[in-house]
C-alpha cells in the first residue's frame, strides 16, 4: 500500500494545515477556529521556555514533523533544531520552505477542482535541518536533545513502543518531551495488539513513560484539517509536557 503521506492530496492538505491562510483554511465564520494553527500551538502551549538553559546552546528534535511548521516554531526557542519524518515528499517540501523558495501547492475546493496557494516563508536559518527517518527506528547516532516534540505521531506508527522506548535516551536529563496525540487508533496504521490502550490510552501512556518522565502539563489541543471547502476533520489532541528525570 502506498504511504498516504507521500501523496499530492495529503501534501496539499498538510501544507494548508501548517501554513495556510486562516480564512482560506476555515472560510466559514461559524466554523471552529480554535482548531487553527495547531502546528504552532503544539509547541507554544506545551514548551516551558523559562526552563531552557540559555547559558548554553539548546537543541530540539521534531519527530514526525510533516512539512515542518512546528520545527520552525521550535527554532524560535532553541539554537539548533532538527525535524524528521518518514515521508520524502513532506521533507522535500519542508526543505524547500527552509531554503526560502516559494512553494506553490493545490488544495481541494470540491470534486476535482483545486485552488492554488503559495507559501513564502522567510525562515532561512542554518541551524534548522530536516531529514527522512523512521520514528520506530531512529538513527542510533542521534544525540540527546533539550526538547523532543512529537505531535499527532504515535497513533500513526506501526509500533509506537519502538519510539516510546527510545525516548529516555533522546531527551537530556531535565529536558522536555512535548507530546500531542488524539489517540486515533486505526488498524490501517497500527495493528490492534500494538495500540497503547483503548479508552484508557492516557493512563497507559503515563505507565510507559514512567519512571523516566514526570508529567508537568496537560492541555487539550483542538486541530482542524481541511479536506475540502465543506469537509473538515476536527479532532482534539491530548497535549502533554513531560520532564526527563
Ligand atoms: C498526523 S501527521 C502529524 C504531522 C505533524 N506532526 C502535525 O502535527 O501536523 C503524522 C506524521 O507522521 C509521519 N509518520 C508516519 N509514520 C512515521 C514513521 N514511522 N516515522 C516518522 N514519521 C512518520 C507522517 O508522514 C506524518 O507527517
Amino acid at each position: 500500500m502506498e504511504n498516504p503521506y507521500e501523496t499530492d492530496k495529503l501534501l496539499g492538505e498538510y501544507l494548508h494545515f501548517h501554513y495556510g491562510n486562516e480564512n482560506e483554511v476555515m472560510p466559514w465564520s461559524f466554523g471552529p477556529k480554535n482548531g487553527l494553527n495547531f502546528a504552532i500551538r503544539s509547541v507554544s502551549e506545551l514548551l516551558d521556555n523559562a526552563s531552557l538553559n540559555v547559558s548554553q546552546k539548546t537543541s530540539a528534535l521534531d519527530v514526525g514533523c510533516a512539512v515542518g511548521r512546528s520545527t520552525f516554531e521550535l527554532a524560535k526557542h532553541c539554537d539548533e533544531v532538527r525535524g524528521c519524518d518518514l515521508s520524502n515528499a513532506f521533507i522535500k517540501a519542508a526543505e524547500l520552505i527552509l531554503s526560502g523558495g516559494a512553494l506553490s501547492y493545490d488544495y481541494l475546493e470540491e470534486g476535482d477542482s483545486y485552488n492554488n496557494s503559495t507559501i513564502t516563508f522567510n525562515n532561512q536559518n542554518e541551524n534548522i535541518s530536516f531529514f527522512v527517518a523512521d520514528a520506530c527506528d531512529l538513527p542510533t547516532d542521534l544525540p540527546a536533545f533539550d526538547v523532543v516534540h512529537a505531535a499527532n505521531l504515535i497513533c500513526r506508527l506501526p509500533n509506537p513502543l519502538d519510539f516510546i522506548n527510545r525516548l529516555p535516551e533522546l531527551v537530556i536529563k531535565g529536558g522536555q518531551l512535548l507530546l500531542a496525540t488524539p489517540f486515533t487508533w486505526l488498524e490501517e496504521f497500527t495493528p490492534r495488539e500494538n495500540w497503547i490502550g483503548s479508552g484508557n490510552s492516557e493512563e497507559k501512556l503515563a505507565e510507559l513513560l514512567h519512571p523516566y518522565f514526570k508529567l508537568e502539563r496537560k492541555v487539550e489541543l483542538p486541530f482542524l484539517i481541511r479536506e475540502h471547502r465543506r469537509k473538515y476533520q476536527y479532532s482534539v489532541s491530548f497535549g502533554s509536557r513531560w520532564r526527563r528525570v
